[in-house]
């Protein structure tokens, strides 16, 4: 790749900017000064800037905590969406969602510009675990109902037939006909949790996704809105959940 696309990549800067910063002798690359900006270079080659390595990275990954109220969308004309809560310096790095949440629903969300990862972490191949945690209005949950939810069952609200994977609940509370549950899930249909509350006659009334691959946040709403980078450990989680290296991916 030239020199000053990859610069511009990482966030140096626009190409312009980038190309005056090459030109005027400032660049080293594998320790020997380069001065042209169409100069080819890997990612793994070594450059410095005024003598400062510089980090590559242009593979991203962050954490938000999606506060309810809050479309899983980079744009939107009338409702507040993701793409609030990503900071201006990162708008060029074409950072989307990795799945959605519904509208109502708070809680974990991964937002990447790394195709590859953000399709294995959607794709039921990899059966990635994702748990919510559900406050619900309806009758107890009987043992029975629990273990149909374990072994998988058949769901018809939508006026054909949609199997619903093996999945596992478990009750947190329940008194007085509200509960709160928790729900782990290996795939990612369309509002799932709540068809599969509906299915059983429960209505969610809040969601909150609270762990994904082992990654986790807290239960309660106080971390709603954070935006922040993966840590290099949640990221390993990550990547292992989808069959990824992360050695060469250190979170930004
Ligand atoms: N299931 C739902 O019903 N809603 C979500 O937002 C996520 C999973």
């Amino acid at each position: 790749m030239r020199l000053d696309r990859l610069l511009a990549n990482s966030g140096l800067g626009t190409r312009s900017t980038v190309r005056d910063i090459v030109s005027r002798g400032s660049v080293q690359v594998n320790g020997a000064v380069v001065s042209d900006p169409s100069f080819h270079v890997k990612e793994t080659d070594s450059i410095m800037i005024d003598g400062q390595e510089i980090n590559l990275q242009t593979k991203l990954y962050f954490l938000l905590d999606k506060p309810d109220g809050v479309l899983t969308a980079m744009e939107d004309k009338r409702l507040p969406c993701v793409a609030d809560y990503i900071p201006a310096e990162l708008k060029s790095k074409k950072l989307s969602p990795v799945g959605r949440l519904d509208f109502h629903t708070s809680g974990l969300l991964i937002i990447t510009n790394d195709g590859e990862f953000s399709h294995r972490l959607q794709s039921p191949r990899y059966e990635v675990p994702k748990v919510y945690l559900a406050t619900f209005r309806g009758l107890d949950w009987t043992d029975e109902e629990i273990a149909t939810v374990r072994s998988g069952f058949t769901i018809r609200d939508k006026g054909y037939s949609e199997q619903i994977a093996p999945a596992e609940l478990k009750v947190v509370e329940s008194s007085g006909g509200t509960g709160r549950a928790l729900l782990t899930l290996h795939e990612g249909k369309t509002h799932e949790v709540r068809r599969i509350f509906a299915h059983f006659n429960k209505e969610v009334l809040e969601l909150r996704r609270i762990e994904l691959a082992g990654v986790k946040i807290e239960e309660g709403l106080d971390s709603c809105g954070t935006f922040r980078p993966l840590t290099e450990d949640e990221l390993n989680k990550l990547f292992e959940a989808t069959g990824l290296k992360s050695d060469s991916q250190k979170p930004c």
